[in-house]
């Protein structure tokens, strides 16, 4: 046995998971070296403290209604907002893209466990017609960006430690999709280990820890420990466009939403909000409470709450979240530093988890018999100066695929790309035939590259000499 073994061993039994090395003298070399590195990444002060607080002491943060209020935002032109206001957020969010300040950023860490599918999320087939990838699709928003604004965007990739691999693969068998290979930096989140209801480290094979990954809020770490902050600031990047890898509507490169913090000069981190549908919508509420912007999810926020009406009688907690942020890389390193004292809050997610029991034997539970910490990237929000939130449209901007089928699935996402899309052709002056909800009784497709909002649509499609015909599985690329 070597020292170090030793001494990690020596720490897990003292710190109560000496369990871990239970099948020890049954494993190879290589498995035992597998385990040993699994084992030096546990941060064992860090998760006993978890397990104490959140499992045995149940001490997840407790809902707080005093002074709460909803979160100012600034409404959309659409919507009663002030259009010059907008016109400027714009110019200056333009300015900055111009400059090269400005980073897009997914996190593709997530586990998909709902959609089910067994590759990273980010290489899922989503479009009506070509079936290009959700990371296709982002990949064209930003390179026409790049093109429009006449710049390099760099595009920071979070994925989890278990599909790093494949997700830079299918980077490098598309040959980046149109984009410079050295504007694409991959890096890896954190994970922890799943716990019991004791507080106890679950094996997942003899050789092998039951680790997940930490969170989206992980990624604010990551990112410096990465060194992609290190390297942004080297580029001259300031600001970074921040959002999830299930939903192809977001605008992964928005200048009024980057001028919009910009413009607040002491904004850290910003967020995009729509209004909610109904009041049990699940998604999380902007508020306010102390002087602090935060989001309070729906499960947390009480049903009376949920439902409260304003005197117009619309709903009082309207702001929903919707995952879609600008982070200055200043705010970034301030709370993701390893000396960092503003941590963020970890959450507990009881699940069912595959494991090894003290015989050896595999477990599949039927029902949750663990438990996995992740922060929230939204829990940053209370640690910003200045916040601003701006409300983009849904239909412009939002359709998660989220589930395998139903709500937010497949299905309702391709319609959602369809009903956009048919709204830009008839913005145009072309003709659709749809049904009531926008639906067009054909599918065709608009690729990032020929257009990426209404206004390009329409810009592009005066400019053609020849107008292509739009028939069921037209492609305008
Ligand atoms: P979700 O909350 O939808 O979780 O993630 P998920 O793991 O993708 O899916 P389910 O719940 O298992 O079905 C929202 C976004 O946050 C990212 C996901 O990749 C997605 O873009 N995420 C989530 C991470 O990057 N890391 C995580 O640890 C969790």
């Amino acid at each position: 046995m070597s020292g170090s073994h030793t001494d990690l061993r020596q720490a897990f039994e003292q710190a109560g998971q000496g369990h871990v090395f239970r099948f020890w003298d049954q494993l190879d070399e290589s498995q035992q070296s597998n385990l040993l590195s699994e084992a030096a990444e546990i941060d064992l002060e860090e998760i006993n403290r978890l397990s104490d607080t959140l499992v045995m002491g149940g001490q997840e943060e407790s809902f707080d209604s005093d002074g709460l209020e909803p979160a100012p935002y600034r409404a959309h032109p659409s919507n009663g907002g002030d259009a010059a206001l907008w016109q400027r957020a714009r110019e200056v969010g333009e300015e900055a893209l111009r400059g090269g300040k400005v980073a897009a950023f997914v996190v593709a860490g997530g586990q998909g466990t709902r959609l089910g599918y067994n590759a990273p999320k980010g290489t899922f087939p989503v479009t009506p017609v070509s079936q290009k990838s959700l990371f296709q699709v982002f990949a064209e928003k930003i390179r026409a960006a790049e093109i429009r604004y006449e710049t390099q965007i760099p595009w920071l990739i979070m994925t989890s430690n278990a599909n790093y691999e494949a997700t830079v693969e299918a980077f490098e068998q598309a040959d980046y999709f149109g984009l410079k290979k050295e504007n694409v930096r991959f890096f890896r989140q954190g994970r922890l280990p799943a716990v019991d209801g004791k507080g106890k480290i679950l094996l997942e094979d003899k050789d092998s820890i039951a680790m997940s990954p930490d969170g989206h809020g992980g990624s604010l770490r990551a990112l410096v420990r990465s060194g992609a902050i290190a390297e942004m600031k080297k580029r001259g990047v300031s600001t970074i466009s921040y959002f999830q890898v299930d939903n192809p509507l977001v605008h992964c490169i928005d200048p009024t939403f980057v001028g919009f913090h910009l413009m607040e000069g002491s904004a850290e981190m910003s967020s995009k909000m729509i209004p909610k549908a109904y009041s049990t919508e699940k998604v999380g509420h902007f508020c306010t409470q102390n002087g602090q912007t935060k989001v309070i999810e729906y499960s947390d926020m009480p049903e009376s709450l949920q439902e409260a009406k304003d005197a117009e009688g619309k709903l009082r907690f309207i702001a929903g979240s919707i995952a879609i942020h600008v982070i200055s890389v200043d705010f970034v390193e301030k709370m993701g530093g390893d000396n960092s004292d503003l941590n963020l809050p970890f959450h507990l997610a009881h699940k069912k988890i595959n494991h090894v029991d003290e015989a050896g034997k595999s477990v599949s539970p039927q029902k949750p018999n663990g438990y996995k910490f992740e922060m929230f990237v939204f829990d940053a929000l209370p640690f910003a100066s200045d916040p601003v939130i701006i409300e983009t449209r849904r239909e412009d901007e939002f359709s998660p695929v989220k589930n395998a089928e139903g709500l937010d699935s497949p299905k309702t996402c391709s319609e959602d790309q369809l009903r956009q899309f048919t709204r830009w052709t008839l913005a145009a002056g072309l003709d659709l035939a749809t049904d009531v909800t926008g639906l067009p009784a054909i599918r065709f497709e608009v690729s990032p590259l020929f257009a990426d909002s209404e206004a390009a649509f329409v810009e592009k499609w005066n400019s053609l000499e020849v107008k292509p015909e739009i028939t069921d599985g037209t492609v305008l690329s």
